[in-house]
């Protein structure tokens, strides 16, 4: 199957800066959840950047989510907040069809809408997993911010989204903020001038189980599981890198929960409680070869206990080795290149990919 091709036109963190005059800029937001909202999960929270981006610009117009509570809950807090202006006027819907069917003056029509509600309800041209569709026929032309996973039905059904999205021809960013790291973009800038080919993209990611106490994310129907839910980040990644991948040549194995090195002391959720056949891989391995010639693989652990991830990319050019140490958190740029076998060691202060994204 083909794959669409690999953007490569992310401007440089130098070129961004914050927004803070000119007309209102209207924002419809798609699920009151952690993503959107924040929570002690992790650093996402893309309302919160859209605040320190747009500034009083920032008018959140429609937050549709089917749990009212939960939007009025995230609403309330924003009100009592400085950001207020941004809430003040924002309807709350249950559904796109809601908010499509409502009054609307041209003025109130949104600029851009921000799709953070779980995979299941988008990425297919099913009913009601369709909401990158429904969005293209009733709100022609407004940019599109889409989260990961991209998709996690059908494949061919995610293709069908994928293509009507690059035919309307609309702005749409897809929640692969790794990309946006200035680690990263340094990684891209020593590939490019000096004209390097990539021969190999080495990915490991190892999550802290015992961290994880969301049932769902443990249930592969669910989750997707753990390569759908977060290895994709790594997968985007290594793409980003090795460019497009021929699906046929990928090989993949994996532990599974039952088997001996699959057995794990310290799972907070009650695992017993998911059908045997739905529990999640313990490890998942694959390589492929990219249609450049050039070799991929990834490596995903559900080993590590505590809170923090160990997660790293490689990349392999001729001469040259660049790797990526914690994304996450803090990232740590090691480059080797002709000439030296010692490493050059870059760490980066203050870089919220997040942000640069938005
Ligand atoms: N890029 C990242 O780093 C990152 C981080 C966290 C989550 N995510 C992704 O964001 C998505 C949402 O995750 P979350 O943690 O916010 O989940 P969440 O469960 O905290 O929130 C999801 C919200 O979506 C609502 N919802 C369900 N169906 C809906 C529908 N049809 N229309 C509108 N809203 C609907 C739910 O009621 C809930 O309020 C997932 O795909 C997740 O993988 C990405």
């Amino acid at each position: 199957m083909e794959m669409l091709p690999v953007t490569y036109s992310i401007p440089s963190w130098h070129e961004k800066s914050q927004l803070s005059s000119g007309d209102d800029f209207n924002v419809a937001i798609i699920g009151a959840g952690n993503v959107n909202f924040g929570s002690d999960e992790g650093p996402w929270n893309h309302s919160y950047r859209l605040e320190q981006k747009l500034g009083p610009r920032l008018k959140v117009v429609a937050l549709i989510d089917p749990v009212l509570e939960r939007s009025a809950d995230v609403l309330a807090k924003k009100r009592a907040s400085f950001v207020k202006s941004a809430y003040e006027s924002t309807q709350t819907y249950k559904s796109v069809a809601e908010f499509a069917a409502a009054a609307m003056t041209p003025e109130q029509k949104p600029r851009m809408i921000l799709i953070g509600c779980p995979p299941a309800f988008r990425g297919s041209d099913q009913v009601g997993r369709d909401i990158e569709l429904q969005l293209l026929k009733l709100f022609p032309g407004i940019a599109l911010f889409v989260e990961k996973p991209v998709a996690a039905g059908e494949v061919a059904r995610a293709f069908t989204v994928a293509n009507a999205i690059k035919q309307s021809q609309v702005i749409c960013s897809v929640g692969y903020m790794l990309r946006y790291l200035k680690a990263v973009q340094m990684m891209k800038n020593i590939i490019k001038d000096n004209n390097l080919t990539v021969m190999c993209t080495i990915a490991r990611y190892a999550c802290a189980y015992e961290s994880i106490a969301k049932s769902h994310w443990w249930n592969k129907p669910l989750s997707g599981g753990p390569i759908v839910e977060q290895g994709t980040h790594f997968c985007d990644l290594s793409r980003y890198f090795g460019g497009d991948v021929e699906i046929a040549s990928v090989q993949a194995h994996s532990v599974e929960w039952d088997e001996e090195p699959g057995r794990l002391s310290k799972i907070r959720i009650d695992e017993s409680t998911i059908e045997p056949e739905n529990r999640i891989p313990r490890v998942t391995t694959a390589n492929w070869k990219y249609k450049s010639g050039a070799v991929g693989t990834l490596t995903h652990l559900v080993a590590l206990q505590g809170k923090a991830y160990s997660c790293e990319i490689e990349v392999y050019c001729d001469g040259y080795l660049l790797k990526l140490i914690d994304p996450y958190n803090a990232p740590i740029l090691h480059v080797r290149r002709p000439g030296s076998d010692l490493d050059e060691v870059y760490t980066f202060e203050q870089d919220d990919p997040f942000l640069s994204e938005v």
